[in-house]
C-alpha cells in the first residue's frame, strides 16, 4: 500500500507523516507532494519518496499520483485559490485510481459562518460528488495558533480580541495530525465526517488564566469591539483587508463557529487529546 501526502513541507504534513512512520509505515510507502524539493530535504533524509506538485498544475499533481492507493489532502494555505485547487488534486486522484482520499476540512464546514468555511464546503462537495472513497476530517483551531498570542503576553500581560464571550474546543495540531495519519491506515472509516476538537471549549479569560499560569506573569483578556480590533491590527502593520479577515475571524467565534467539542478526536487517538495547557506549553518549547 502507498500513502501520499499533499502539503508534506508544511507543519501538519510533517507531523503526519512522523505519525505514519510511528505507525509502522515503512519509508518507502509514503510519497510527499512538495512544491518545493530544497524544504523536502528533511523528509527525503528519512527515506521518503519526494514528488513535486503544484496544485496549479494538474500535470504534476497526476504524475505524482501515479501507484498512490491513499491520499491525504492537507487543505492549502492560499486561502481564496483553495477550492479549485482542492478541486484540482481531487480530479488528479480519480483519473490516477486512488482509492481513498482523506481531506482536512473545519469544523462545522456545511454549516458554519466562518469565512474560511465556503472553501472547505466547496472542497467536501466536490468530494462527495467525486466517485472516490473518502473521508473528512472537520479540524477546530489548531490550539498553536495562539503561541504568538502568549509571546506578546509575555511583555504586554495582555490578550486583546473581538470575541466576547466566545468559546474555542481547539486541540493540537499534532493531534489532529496524528488521527489523519491513523484515519489513512486505518480501516472502517470510508464515507464518515468526523468533527475533531478538544476534549472542552475555553473562553478567551480561561486562555488568559492559561497563559498566566504558564508565563507566570499575570495575563489579562481584553475584550475589544470589532472596530477597535481593527485598528489595533493596522497599527501592528497588517493591511486593512488582512485586519478585517482576522477581525471577522474573531466575529466567527464569537459567533459559536468553533464552540462546539465532539469526543471524535478522542475516539480515533485511542486518548484524550493534548488540553489547552498542554498544547499551549508545547507550543512554547
Ligand atoms: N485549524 C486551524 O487552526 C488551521 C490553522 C492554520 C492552517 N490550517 C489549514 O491546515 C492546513 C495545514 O496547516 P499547516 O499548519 O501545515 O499549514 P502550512 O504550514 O502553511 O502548510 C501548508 C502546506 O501547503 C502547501 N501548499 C500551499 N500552496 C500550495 C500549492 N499551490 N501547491 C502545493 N502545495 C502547496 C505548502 O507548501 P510550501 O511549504 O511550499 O509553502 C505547505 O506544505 C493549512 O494549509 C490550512 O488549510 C488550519
Amino acid at each position: 500500500m502507498i500513502y501520499a501526502i499533499t502539503g508534506s513541507t508544511g507543519a501538519f504534513g510533517t507531523v503526519a507523516i512522523d505519525h505514519l512512520l510511528d505507525l509502522k509505515i515503512s519509508a518507502e510507502s509514503i510519497v510527499a507532494l512538495a512544491r518545493d524539493e530544497t524544504k523536502a530535504a528533511g523528509l527525503k533524509a528519512k527515506g521518503i519518496q519526494v514528488r513535486i506538485a503544484d496544485y496549479g498544475n494538474r500535470g504534476s499533481i497526476e504524475k505524482a499520483l501515479k501507484g498512490v492507493d491513499r491520499l491525504l489532502l492537507v487543505s492549502g494555505s492560499e486561502v481564496g485559490q483553495r477550492a479549485a485547487q482542492h478541486q484540482t488534486v481531487i480530479d488528479a486522484a480519480r483519473a490516477e485510481g486512488v482509492k481513498l482520499l482523506v481531506y482536512t476540512s473545519i469544523g462545522h464546514a456545511d454549516t458554519s459562518s466562518n469565512p474560511l468555511a465556503p472553501e472547505h464546503k466547496a472542497t467536501e462537495k466536490a468530494l462527495m460528488t467525486s466517485g472516490l472513497h473518502y473521508v473528512i476530517l472537520r479540524n477546530n483551531w489548531y490550539t498553536e495558533n495562539y503561541a504568538d498570542d502568549l509571546k506578546h503576553a509575555r511583555e504586554s500581560g495582555i490578550i486583546a480580541a473581538a470575541v466576547g464571550l466566545g468559546r474555542v474546543a481547539s486541540a493540537s495540531r499534532t493531534d489532529y495530525a496524528e488521527a489523519a495519519a491513523r484515519v489513512l491506515v486505518g480501516e472502517g472509516h470510508d464515507g464518515n465526517i468526523y468533527e475533531l476538537t478538544g476534549t472542552k471549549a475555553w473562553d478567551y479569560q480561561e486562555l488568559a488564566d492559561t497563559a498566566t499560569k504558564l508565563l507566570g506573569r499575570p495575563v489579562t483578556f481584553k475584550k475589544l469591539t470589532a472596530a477597535e480590533r481593527r485598528e489595533s491590527l493596522m497599527l501592528l502593520g497588517l493591511p486593512e483587508g488582512a485586519a478585517g479577515f482576522v477581525t471577522s475571524l474573531d466575529q466567527a467565534i464569537e459567533a459559536g463557529t468553533l464552540a462546539t467539542a465532539s469526543d471524535d478526536l478522542e475516539k480515533l487517538l485511542g486518548r484524550k487529546p493534548r488540553s489547552l495547557e498542554e498544547g499551549l506549553r508545547a507550543a512554547l518549547g
